[in-house]
């Protein structure tokens, strides 16, 4: 069962969950509860600013006729392609378009910052040759790009899903892979396919998050996310191998799988999905970040139980294992959340896809709600944000596209609307004001309530 292919009513949903994991002390690395300023109520709305908006996508063919016979041939048919993950580095910026129907030409490009038109045709990445055909497939090319992430050494990294038709009839037409370009010479470095015994029937991989330690480019660790078969592979670049962690708090919340927006009411069971890594401990360790599409909660790990291959490969230590994952708290009732990025001043912000929003946190503050904010909530720019990322700019920006996924996918887009944009504001002025701004006093109260479950 798909939940972004056929969506079923939950009849439990309003029962009480009576049962519920306690959140556990999580400390914060840091207390900097300086000085005390009157917190904003309202969101930042004016510091953000539209970079692209689209009523439908185009792709930049090398010539009229390439297009039209593209169209012709149903390669490309234009109301088929989402646009979905977005990073920045420079003045470029990276956009997926997944599979998700027929007629997706190409599943990643780019387009120039600052931009010099609203709503240009889409570039491929690294070019059209560099992309493959869903009907006679050759897997040594891109298939279906879901998300990416750009590294401090100037790579970006893929995960393809190889699954095309994801919202009809999903077909696994390639084995997901991992692919990094480097972005100084756009030239391929690594495709690694990931080994069969790591793909689930119905595995998603849609997510991807890189973690790199004083500057050792060379040990780079990969994590991705399986969002319908709850499980992260950790890639090891020295190592060139891989392997799969599972867990239970990997799992959706059941009682969080019913999502409202925009008049449609659907059920996913998407489990664990957005990432995000603070800068390593005084232990050279990590902690990861994540919480599951189908949850309000927020959990954490030490990247440390990750990448211990053997933990995962000879099934040692369990206890160890299974207690190194806890909650540090949720975000309230519809308090979806799909990607997460965090900056230099280890602000976390995050989608809020079932509020049209964007929520942030101070890391160094207990993840209680109080200490939650919302920067941007509008329910016409941002229906739907679906992707985020925090840019590594001297002046660090927080990036969103919104996209309009469930009407695409459960009713149909108005092409006359403006259904996908990218918005982009200043890490700083989009938090002044706010609980987020470290100079701004958090509580220090837990949440006691059970407004994450109802
Ligand atoms: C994708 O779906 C379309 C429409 O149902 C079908 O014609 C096409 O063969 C499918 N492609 C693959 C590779 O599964
Ligand atoms: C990495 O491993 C894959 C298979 O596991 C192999 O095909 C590939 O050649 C390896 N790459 C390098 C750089 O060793
Ligand atoms: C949403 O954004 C649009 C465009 O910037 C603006 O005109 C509108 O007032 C905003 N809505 C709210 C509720 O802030």
């Amino acid at each position: 069962m798909h939940p972004l292919a056929r969506p079923e009513p939950l009849l439990v949903l309003s029962i009480l969950c009576a049962v519920f994991i306690k959140a556990t002390g999580y400390t914060p690395i840091e207390n900097r509860f300086s000085s005390i300023f009157p917190v904003k109520s309202s969101p930042n709305q004016d510091v953000f600013q539209s970079i692209y908006e689209w009523r439908f996508l185009d792709f930049a063919y090398p010539n009229y006729e390439s297009r039209l016979a593209a169209i012709q041939n149903g390669k490309f048919i234009s109301e088929n392609n989402l646009p979905l993950g977005i990073d920045v580095l420079g003045n470029r910026i990276f956009i997926t378009t997944p599979r998700w129907k027929g007629g997706v030409p190409a599943s990643l490009s780019w387009l120039p910052l600052p931009p010099k038109e609203r709503s240009p045709p889409l570039q491929p990445y690294p070019d059209w040759s560099a992309h493959g055909d869903p009907d006679s497939p050759d897997c040594s090319k891109l298939m279906s790009v879901y998300r990416t992430f750009i590294d401090e050494c100037q790579r970006l990294w893929l995960i393809d899903a190889g699954v095309v038709n994801a919202t009809i009839r999903i077909n696994q037409v390639c084995p997901p892979k991992i692919v990094v370009f480097d972005l100084t010479t756009d030239s391929l470095i690594l495709s690694y396919e990931l080994p069969p015994d790591q793909v689930k029937q119905d595995s998603l991989h849609s997510n991807i998050i890189v973690d790199i330690r004083r500057g050792q480019c060379n040990d780079a660790y990969a994590y991705v996310t399986d969002v319908w078969r709850y499980g992260v592979v950790v890639y090891s670049l020295a190592k060139n191998r891989s392997w799969r962690t599972t867990h239970h708090l990997f799992n959706p919340n059941p009682f969080a799988a019913d999502f409202n927006t925009h008049g449609l009411n659907f059920q996913w069971l998407d489990g664990v999905f957005g990432l995000s890594l603070l800068p390593p401990n005084e232990y050279n360790d990590r902690i990861l970040f994540y919480h599951p599409m189908a949850s309000f909660n927020e959990f954490m790990v030490s990247t440390a139980i990750l990448r211990d291959e053997n933990l995962w490969t000879s099934g040692a230590d369990t206890s160890t294992v299974v207690k190194a994952f806890t909650v540090i708290g949720d975000r309230g009732k519809d308090g979806h959340s799909s990607t997460v990025g965090i900056d230099r001043q280890n602000v976390m912000f995050y989608t809020l896809v079932s509020q049209d929003a964007v929520g942030c946190w101070d890391t160094s503050k207990p993840y209680a709600r109080k200490n939650l904010a919302k920067i941007i909530q509008n329910a016409t720019t941002l229906y739907f944000p679906n992707d985020l990322k925090v840019d590594r700019g001297v002046e660090q920006s927080v990036w969103v596209i919104s996209n309009r996924l469930p009407t695409y996918l459960y009713a149909e887009l108005n092409y006359d609307d403006v259904n996908f944009r990218i918005q982009r504001a200043n890490v700083h002025e989009a938090i002044q004001g706010t609980v987020c701004d470290p100079n701004v006093l958090g509580t220090n109260e837990v949440d006691t309530g059970i407004e994450g479950c109802y």
